[in-house]
C-alpha cells in the first residue's frame, strides 16, 4: 500500500491559519475504542459457554487486535460442496454470503468461526473421477484445491476447511454412527425405490415428473433394491414438530418455515444411512461390505471441522470446541436435510441443535436453476478475473434478494457496478479527494464532528449506518448495501448542493464553509468504507487507506466506528486515485460496411477488464 500519510498533530499545524482550527487540533482525542453491540436476535447465542477457540483465518483476515477473551461466539457454515465438478457461480454464491456474515459478526467482536469445505464420498464423485480416468482420491484433490483457490480469488475469510475425507473426520463419523447406533436408533432392511444420482437420494414417486425425472436434474431417477441399515426419523416426528413450534425463528427466512413443517407433518420415513453398492465412502462400523450415506457423513463435517489437526480426532474435543453452530447457511434445494434430518440426527446422538438454518434461493440462468448437473452454470473465476471480486460479491449480495431466487444478466451486472460502486461511491471519493488536494493540501481542516455541528447529513449518515447494521443481523443483505448505498447518494447530493468548487474561489469564510464540506464528506465516506466492508472488503480497504489510514488500521475497525467522528483536523489523505475504475464496454461494429445507425444496433458488447486501481 502506497498511503503511509498519517501526519502527526504537530506536523500539520502549518496548514492552518484560522485560531478556530487551531484549538480543534488541541482538544482532539485519539479515536476511542468502544463498547460492543449486542446482537438481539437468535444468531447472538448465550450458550456457549465452552471457551470457542478463534482460528487463523486464511485469505485476507486478520485478528491482531482482537481481545477474545469474553467475545461471544458465532459459528456459521456454508454446504459443504460436493466435488464432482468444479466450482460454479452457484457455490459461490452461498460461500460470498456467509463471508460477508462471517465479516459484519466479527466488527461486532465475535468469536467467529466460519466454516467451509467439501463434499468428497458417493456415487456421484466416483462417477465424476472415472470419467476423469483419474482415481477417486486424485479427482478430490484437484476439485477440492479449486474451490480453495476461487475462495481466495474471492475474498473468501474462512477460518475452517473440512474435506469429508480427512481422516479426522472419519474417525467422527463413525464415532456418531456408533452413539446412534446404541441408542437404538439404526436397523437393517430391504429397500425398494427410485434412486436420483445427482441428489444422493431416494425419490417419493409422487415427486417425481414423467419418465421418473427428478423435477431438480430433469434426469430419470433408477430403479434400486439394497439391503441397507436404517435410521429411525419417523421416531422424531414429535420432537422435531416441537421443536419448530418453540423456535419458529430456527427455519429461516420464515416463509420456509412452512414447508417444512408440511414435510413433518405429512409423515416421517425412516431414510438408509448406508450403500451396499458403493465404494467410495466411509465403511459402517463392523460391516465394511457397506460404506455410510453421503449425508449422514457429510453433515458431520459441520461438527469434525471445529477439530484442529494436532487433536485427538473425538466428538467431544470438538463439541467443545464451538458447537452448536449459531447458523447454517444452505441453499433451499438442501432444506430437508438440515432442517429435518439433521436436528433429527443430533437428537438421537444426544447433542445440540445448531441455531438457524437459512435456505437462500437459486441463481438462475434462463429461469433454470444454475447448476453442475445441468450444466448451465456461469464460471465465477472468469467473472472475477474480468470484473474482480468486489463487483462479483456486490452484484450477487446487492441484487439478489437473500432468501429468493435471481437472474444473472451482463448487462445489469454492468450497470449496477458502474453506477453504485464507481460512480456513487468512487467518484464521489475521487472528486472530494481531488478538491481536498487542490485547496487544503490534502489536510483536514477540522474534525469531523465539529464540521457537522448541526448538520443534517451527519444524522443521516448515522441513521442509514445503524439501518444497515440492523438488516445485517437480519441477515438482509441486500437491505443493507441499500442502505450503505443511500449514504454515498446522500453525500453526492450534499456535495452538488453545496459546491465548494465555487466557495473555495470566493475565500474568506466560504473558503472555510467548503474546506468542512469536504471533511464532512470524507467523514461520510470513512463510514461507507465500514459499513460496505463485509461486502466489498477490497474496496473498502482502499478507500480506507485512501482516507490516510493504515491497513492495520482497517483491520481493527468495529462496527462501532461507524460512529460519526472518527475524521480528525490535521489527518492528510492519499493522492487521489480511482479506488474503482469503471467497467467499459468495448463496441465494435460487427459489419465494417453498416452504416452508423445500423451498426450501432449490432453492437458486440465486450467488458473491458476492470482496472481497479490499488491505493
Ligand atoms: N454436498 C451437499 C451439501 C452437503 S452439506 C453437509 C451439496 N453440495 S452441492 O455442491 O450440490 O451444493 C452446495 C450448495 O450450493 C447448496 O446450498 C446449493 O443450494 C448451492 N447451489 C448450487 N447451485 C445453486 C444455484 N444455482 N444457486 C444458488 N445456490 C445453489 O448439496
Amino acid at each position: 500500500m502506497a498511503c503511509r500519510v498519517q501526519h502527526s498533530m504537530q506536523n500539520s499545524l502549518w496548514f492552518l491559519s484560522s485560531s478556530r482550527f487551531y484549538s480543534t487540533i488541541q482538544s482532539q482525542n485519539v479515536r476511542s475504542k468502544n463498547p460492543k453491540y449486542f446482537c438481539k436476535k437468535l444468531l447472538s447465542s448465550s450458550s456457549f459457554s465452552k471457551g470457542v477457540r478463534h482460528c487463523s483465518a486464511t485469505a485476507s483476515y486478520t485478528d491482531a487486535n482482537i481481545n477474545h477473551s469474553n467475545a461471544e461466539s458465532f459459528v456459521l457454515t456454508t454446504p459443504l460442496y460436493y466435488v464432482n465438478a468444479p466450482p460454479h457461480m452457484g457455490s459461490a454464491y452461498t460461500t460470498i454470503a456467509a463471508d460477508a456474515i462471517a465479516r459484519f459478526q466479527r466488527l461486532l467482536r465475535k468469536k467467529v468461526i466460519f466454516i467451509t469445505g467439501t463434499d468428497e464420498h458417493g456415487e456421484k464423485i466416483a462417477g465424476a473421477a472415472a470419467a476423469n480416468g483419474s482415481s477417486p482420491r486424485e479427482h478430490c484433490d484437484s476439485v477440492s484445491q479449486a474451490y480453495k483457490l476461487l475462495w481466495r480469488d474471492l475474498d473468501i475469510a474462512y477460518d475452517k476447511f473440512i474435506r469429508t475425507t480427512d481422516s479426522k473426520h472419519e474417525a467422527l463419523v463413525k464415532e456418531f454412527y456408533s452413539k446412534v447406533l446404541a441408542n437404538g436408533d439404526i436397523y437393517r432392511a430391504d429397500y425398494e425405490g427410485l434412486y436420483c444420482v445427482n441428489c444422493e437420494e431416494y425419490k417419493d414417486e409422487k415427486e417425481l415428473l414423467e419418465n421418473n425425472c427428478c423435477p431438480m436434474h430433469l434426469k430419470p431417477c433408477v430403479r434400486r433394491k439394497e439391503d441397507n441399515y436404517f435410521f429411525a426419523l419417523s421416531k422424531y416426528q414429535k420432537r422435531l414438530e416441537d421443536t419448530l413450534t418453540e423456535n419458529p425463528d430456527f427455519v429461516q427466512p420464515s416463509f420456509r418455515l412452512n414447508e417444512v413443517q408440511g414435510w413433518i407433518k405429512s409423515g416421517l420415513r425412516d431414510f438408509s444411512i448406508s450403500r451396499a453398492s458403493v465404494d467410495w465412502g466411509i465403511a459402517v462400523p463392523n460391516d465394511d461390505k457397506q460404506t455410510i450415506y453421503v449425508w449422514f457423513d457429510a453433515l458431520l463435517g459441520y461438527i469434525s471441522a471445529l477439530l484442529d489437526d494436532k487433536e485427538k480426532p473425538n466428538l467431544q474435543t470438538a463439541i467443545s470446541s464451538g458447537w452448536p453452530a449459531s447458523l447454517h447457511l444452505i441453499g433451499k434445494d438442501i432444506l430437508r436435510f438440515h432442517a429435518v434430518y439433521w436436528p433429527a440426527m443430533l437428537m438421537s446422538a444426544g447433542l445440540s441443535l445448531p441455531k438457524m438454518v437459512f435456505g437462500h434461493g437459486f441463481l438462475t440462468k434462463d429461469g433454470l436453476k444454475m447448476g453442475k448437473s445441468l450444466g448451465n452454470t456461469l464460471e465465477p473465476t472468469d467473472l472475477v478475473h474480468r470484473f474482480g471480486s468486489d463487483a462479483v460479491r456486490y452484484f450477487f449480495l446487492k441484487e439478489v434478494e437473500f432468501g429468493s431466487d435471481g437472474d444473472y444478466s451482463e448487462d445489469r451486472f454492468i450497470n449496477i457496478i458502474n453506477a453504485h460502486l464507481a460512480n456513487t461511491i468512487g467518484n464521489l471519493l475521487n472528486r472530494t479527494l481531488g478538491l481536498l488536494k487542490k485547496n487544503c493540501q490534502s489536510t483536514l481542516a477540522t474534525d469531523s464532528a465539529i464540521a457537522a455541528e448541526g448538520n443534517a447529513l451527519k444524522d443521516t449518515v448515522e441513521k442509514l449506518a445503524e439501518k444497515a447494521r440492523k438488516h445485517y443481523e437480519n441477515l438482509e443483505l441486500s437491505s443493507a448495501c441499500e442502505a450503505v448505498l443511500e449514504i454515498g447518494n446522500a453525500g453526492n447530493v450534499y456535495i452538488d448542493g453545496q459546491a465548494p468548487w465555487s466557495l473555495f474561489k470566493q475565500g474568506g469564510s466560504a473558503f472555510e464553509t467548503a474546506a468542512k464540506d469536504l471533511v464532512i464528506v470524507l467523514e461520510a465516506l470513512r463510514i461507507i468504507a465500514i459499513a460496505l466492508s463485509p461486502i466489498t472488503p477490497s474496496l473498502c480497504l482502499r478507500i480506507y487507506t485512501q482516507l490516510g489510514y493504515s491497513e492495520d488500521q482497517f483491520n481493527a475497525v468495529t462496527w462501532n466506528d461507524t460512529k460519526w467522528g472518527g475524521l480528525k483536523c490535521g489527518q492528510v489523505m492519499a493522492q487521489p486515485n480511482p479506488v474503482f475504475g469503471r467497467i467499459e464496454l468495448e463496441t465494435e461494429a460487427k459489419n465494417a460496411g453498416d452504416s452508423t445507425n445500423k451498426a450501432s444496433k449490432k453492437m458486440n458488447k465486450t467488458p473491458k477488464t476492470q482496472k481497479a486501481v490499488e491505493a
